[in-house]
């Protein structure tokens, strides 16, 4: 990802998340050298994500799929892809947030070998208030 990409990076952000990033948030990391990445389908931006290394741990900050792209394969196969490159660089584990109403992500995550380490109580606003964030992590 580039900061030219952030425009549509933010476009498709906003159409998926009731609470997305903002251009800052994305600026922000990727000036602090985090590694973000864009997944391209035909010249077209569908899939970003945005890693912070930590030692020998990643931190799975974001991972999006363009709202018409979805549930046909695209996050399994970028997740795939950002885990193998993680290995790859002999990162020992990946670590992420996810909202505990979030199923498909959850679906996706258990899937692909991540348990739940922790609870972050009333971490996500949400329509009722505040919602969970569970934890969870895989050893890579
Ligand atoms: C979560 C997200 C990244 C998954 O990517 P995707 O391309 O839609 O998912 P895939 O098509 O690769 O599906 C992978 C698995 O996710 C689950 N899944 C995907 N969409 C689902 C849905 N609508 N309902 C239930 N499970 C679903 C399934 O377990 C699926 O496994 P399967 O291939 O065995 O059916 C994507 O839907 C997305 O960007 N959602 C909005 C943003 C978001 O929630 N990001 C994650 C924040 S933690």
């Amino acid at each position: 990802m580039l900061k030219s990409d952030v425009v549509s990076v933010m476009e498709i952000e906003r159409t998926i998340y009731e609470y997305p990033w903002t251009a800052g948030n994305f600026n922000d990391c990727l000036e602090s050298g985090y590694q973000c990445d864009i997944l391209i389908f035909t010249n077209e931006i569908i899939g970003y994500a945005v890693q912070m290394k930590i030692l020998d741990e990643v931190h799975l900050l974001n991972v999006s799929v363009a709202k018409n792209f979805q549930n046909i394969g695209v996050g399994r196969f970028f997740l795939d892809n950002l885990i193998a490159e993680s290995k790859k660089i002999e990162l020992k584990k990946m670590v992420l947030e996810v909202r505990r109403s979030n199923s498909p992500a959850l679906c996706l995550y258990d899937s692909l070998g991540f348990s739940e380490i922790g609870i972050r109580k009333n971490y996500y606003p949400n329509r009722n208030g505040r919602e969970d964030a569970i934890i969870m992590g895989a050893t890579l």
